[in-house]
């Protein structure tokens, strides 16, 4: 779903416009401006309220989040960037052979957009549409590829899909390839990822979706869990993020990065702890927090091949083939509606 309500003090400059931000700067002189009411803040709001605190993992990706994300791809530990990189380059003459000619490549999460970047000799579609909530990292991203594929017509849309995909139709749905990678349909739980792979299959006669295994606990909880502590700076950051949203006081240095498997619900799960009381304040609203009590950041949903398999049939797509890496811990799906 886009911002349709996003207040216009906090919107942004159109994605082609190269001019920094300056409307954040005139909110802070301000002081008159009512807080913002809209459908995420009060989402956001009510998360936080909640007696097992929680917040969206989108929160997760401001500018600063999607610099530590991109860097903790690069961690030992973060296994599944390596993992998926090395299906996508092995097995592309297969997946290329698959899908046939692609005329568009739509790209969800795009981030760096380095995943599709690498697809495009292999399936050299015409045009590439990348998508992502984090703009102002979209946007370097974007201008990096124009100079790379002067020949590539390049359509950037600033959106939050979390709630759903509503993109412009500009070519045939049969003429669409949409692009998944990154095991970030791991964020959801079951059902939304169901209604996510169903609007996929609307917006596209053909998906490709990277998708993470289940395997031992220790791998997983190492993977969000790493030595140099960059997954607990990406969680932590998140508090800012709020704050710069809601115009909260937390404080970072109240809170402690946590991040274990559950077997059952087959899912990481990051926590913010808080290591001693903590009170937090926004306009209009307040929090206090007891000593261990956490805020939940993040859901990393873990699948076997036969349950995502059946999870893509259920949402409408069929003829489904995947490949997977030396040690079966990530998979890659290629489905046709
Ligand atoms: C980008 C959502 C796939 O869940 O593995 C990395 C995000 N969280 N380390 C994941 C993440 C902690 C990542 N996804």
């Amino acid at each position: 779903m886009a911002h349709p309500q996003k207040h216009p003090q906090q919107a942004r400059p159109p994605l082609v416009s190269t001019s920094a931000s300056h409307t954040a700067r005139l909110r802070l002189i301000d002081p008159g401006q009512p807080p913002s009411k809209s459908p995420e803040h009060l989402a956001l709001q009510a998360g936080l309220l909640a007696p097992a605190a929680h917040v969206d993992p989108k929160y997760l990706y401001d500018a600063l989040g999607s610099t530590l994300f991109s860097a903790i791809t690069l961690l030992p530990e973060y296994y599944p960037t390596r993992c998926e990189a090395e299906i996508l380059a092995e097995q592309s003459q297969a997946i290329a052979a698959r899908t046939g000619p692609v005329r568009t490549l739509i790209d969800l999460g795009a981030g760096d957009c380095a995943k599709a970047e690498k697809l495009l000799p292999a399936l050299q579609p015409q045009c590439y549409m990348p998508v992502d909530i984090s703009t102002d990292y979209l946007r370097q991203a974007v201008q990096r590829l124009t100079r790379s594929h002067p020949d590539l017509e390049i359509v950037p849309i600033e959106q939050d899909f979390s709630g759903g995909l509503r993109l412009p139709a500009f070519t045939a749905p049969q003429d669409r390839l949409v692009f998944f990678p990154g095991s970030s349909i791991g964020n959801l739980d079951r059902q939304r990822a169901l209604a996510l792979l169903r609007s996929m299959a609307q917006l596209g006669a053909q998906a490709l979706i990277g998708v993470d295994r289940i395997k031992p606990r220790d791998i997983l909880e190492q993977a969000y869990d790493d030595a140099l502590h960059l997954t607990a700076a990406f969680n932590l950051n998140l508090l800012r993020h709020v704050n710069q949203i809601l115009q909260s006081n937390f404080d970072a240095r109240d809170w402690e990065h946590l991040a274990r498997y559950d077997a059952a619900k087959q899912r990481v799960e990051m926590h913010l702890r808080a290591v001693r009381e903590v009170q937090v304040q926004w306009p209009g609203e307040r929090r206090q927090f007891q000593p261990d009590e956490t805020i939940h950041t993040e859901s990393s949903y873990k699948y076997s091949t036969e349950d995502f398999q059946a999870l893509l049939h259920e949402a409408g797509f069929s003829e489904v083939q995947h490949w997977s890496d030396a040690r079966d811990w990530f998979t890659v799906y290629h489905a046709r509606v």
